[in-house]
């Protein structure tokens, strides 16, 4: 694999194909899930390898809700059994954890158990893993709008401060309250669908986009490596020249 330098800071992945892959073996979709939170164990711990510094995954949307309880609750257990297998080695891997969206949402005992992932690899300065949960961009973006007219309203921003752009950005769950999370350079999507379904659109301005056919529980390091090359093939611009 390519030297560490070139592999890009941040990765953002939007895991889907779940469902599919259980109704192509004949199993529940909840089974799906379950293959996928496997493979995404094995995608941080590529990641920490390559030295990839910002992890990002889409695990549940603000439109998820709209599946059945059974759907719902089966991924909310799925995530505490995920943290509570994995936060220690995540912690020894001194990966820090964040989360994108608003978990207090979530039920109780989830929340509870994010909380103290959170807590607990706060200072860690390996990869930063962001997990999107209970996440809309747009939703993203009118709370951060929001919340600059409170803090104006409250004098916690000066009356004057102009809008712009690095000022919504410390607003939005990447900003500054647990610190800058850099735009994603590359953001991958699997099976076969080429939209971003309300993910990171802010923050996606510049990124380059891959789409695979793999569906998310088939998704390899090996898959993961491949498009990183073809990544590291691209020719970045920024909406300049060279
Ligand atoms: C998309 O597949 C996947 C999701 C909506 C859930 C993602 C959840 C995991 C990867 C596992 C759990 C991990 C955590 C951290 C909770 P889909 O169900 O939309 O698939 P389909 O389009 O084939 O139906």
């Amino acid at each position: 694999m390519a030297e560490k330098e070139r592999v890009p800071s941040h990765v953002a992945i939007i895991m889907d194909g779940n469902g599919r892959w259980a109704a192509k073996k004949g199993l529940p979709r909840l089974a799906g899930h379950n293959a996928g939170m496997l493979a995404m164990k094995e995608i941080v711990k590529e990641s920490s390898r390559l030295g990839i510094n910002y992890l990002t995954v889409y695990a549940f949307s603000t439109e998820n809700w709209k599946r059945s309880q059974e759907e719902v609750s089966g991924i909310f257990r799925l995530l505490i059994k995920y943290v509570d297998s994995e936060l220690r080695e995540l912690h020894e891997n001194n990966v820090r954890v964040r989360i994108l969206g608003d978990y207090r949402k979530l039920p109780a005992a989830a929340a509870e158990r994010l909380e103290k992932t959170l807590e607990t690899t706060r200072e860690n300065t390996g990869l930063c893993f962001s997990i999107a949960l209970n996440y809309g961009s747009r939703a993203e973006i009118v709370r951060a709008v929001s919340r600059i007219c409170a803090d104006k309203d409250a004098g916690r921003l000066d009356a004057d401060r102009i809008i712009d752009e690095e000022l919504l950005s410390r607003y939005l769950y990447t900003g500054d309250e647990n610190g800058n999370l850099p735009d994603p350079d590359l953001i991958i999507r699997t099976s076969g669908e080429e939209r971003l379904s309300n993910f990171l659109l802010w923050q996606s301005a510049y990124s380059e986009l891959a789409f695979t056919d793999v569906l998310w529980p088939e998704f390899t390091p090996e898959e993961y490596r491949r498009i990183l090359k073809q990544y590291q093939n691209r020719d970045r611009r920024f909406g300049g020249r060279k």
